[in-house]
């Protein structure tokens, strides 16, 4: 394995199958993701039998997708990524049994990547230049992190959710308000249409004290006060109520971000996951960053959500660090990052 390597990724581990190939873990020569947010629309979330056959039809289309829009035949490719958890056991098997079969066959390593890892690895596909420690806040629809990645590969847990993951508790919100699935994007647009301070909502564990220097998170209570509120005010507008949660969400990320940065020293702030793509994060995140002279690096959307380039880039430092992963290894669902 030399620097020159060129890693095939491929992500199948919930409702995106995508595949992508990228020169030296930061040159994007291609990025297919084929979603499946429209057939699991009409249940209201992610049906996972339905999400692992949906990957089954898909997987090698989008593979060859990949390798034709990257220019580039079998033959050229030095390595195989392929996310190994967390996730869908169904779903990740799909993947991890077609990264396998590719690089047996191909002769070539296979790299298991934790999905989790390929995220915070998003930011360097933009910006190779990051500079350590970083604070990567990681909000997804199933985690909420904050994060110091002291180096390549070395990672400290400075806060967690106690209870749901921020882009769980945007899509549980968008359902109740009827805005469909995913919740997210629904609420994020409507949110610019109404008014962020017509309902004070409460921000949960915003102390410094207790609750891990003040850098856990909760985001329940949010949620049942929006179907409280409702409630009790059926004629409010929708959209004031999507600007209210999101204005409450974001205060609270952005509050514990900045605490996290200057409690650790960190010479830049990193967004990643999913929820990184709210407009109004990016925005507010962005803006208390240059207010405190800190770098902020916000990766464009379409790295935010899940794709396989970051896998890819994970895979490609996890394989000039660790060497390849023997085949013998399974999908993983539960899946947890190493901390130090
Ligand atoms: O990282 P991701 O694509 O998949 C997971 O690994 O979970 O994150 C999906 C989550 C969903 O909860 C979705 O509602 C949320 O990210 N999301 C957003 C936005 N786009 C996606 N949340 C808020 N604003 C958005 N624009
Ligand atoms: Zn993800």
């Amino acid at each position: 394995m030399n620097d020159a390597s060129i890693v095939l990724g491929i992500e199948t581990s919930c409702d995106e199958t995508a595949a992508a190939v990228v020169r030296n873990g930061v040159d994007v020569l291609s990025s297919v993701v084929s979603s499946q947010v429209e057939i699991h629309a009409r249940f209201g979330g992610v049906v996972p039998e339905v999400a692992s056959r949906a990957h089954l039809e898909s997987i090698n289309p989008v593979i060859g997708r990949a390798l034709v829009e990257a220019g580039l035949g079998p033959h050229s490719i030095n390595a195989v990524a392929c996310t190994v958890g967390p996730g869908l056991i169904g779903a990740l098997l799909v993947g991890v049994s077609a990264a396998k079969a590719l690089a047996l066959t191909w002769r070539v390593p296979f790299v298991g990547v934790n999905h989790h890892e390929a995220h915070l690895y998003a930011a360097f596909l933009e910006d190779p230049t990051l500079e350590f420690p970083l604070v990567v806040l990681l909000v997804s629809g199933g985690h909420t992190m904050l994060i110091e990645m002291l180096d390549h590969g070395t990672y400290r847990l400075l806060g967690r959710t106690i209870d749901d993951a921020a882009g769980e508790a945007y899509d549980k919100v968008a359902r109740y308000l009827g805005l469909g699935y995913p919740g997210g994007p629904a609420i994020d647009a409507l949110a610019g249409h109404g008014d962020p301070r017509a309902v004070a909502f409460p921000r949960a564990m915003m102390t410094r004290e207790g609750a891990n220097d003040g850098l856990d998170f909760s985001f329940s209570g949010l949620k049942t006060s929006v179907v409280n509120f409702v409630r009790g005010h059926p004629g409010a507008a929708t959209a004031d109520i999507a600007a209210s949660f999101q204005a409450a969400v974001v205060d609270v990320l952005v509050t514990k971000t900045r605490r996290a940065a200057a409690q650790v020293g960190a010479r830049g702030i990193v967004l990643a996951g999913g929820v990184a793509a709210n407009s109004s994060l990016r925005a507010e995140l962005a803006e208390a960053c240059h207010r405190d002279g800190m770098r902020c690096f916000l990766p464009s959307r379409a790295l935010c959500t899940d794709n396989a380039a970051m896998i890819a880039a994970a895979g490609w430092h996890r394989l000039r660090a660790d060497g390849p992963t023997p085949l013998t290894i399974g999908a993983l669902p539960n899946l947890r990052l190493d901390f130090v």
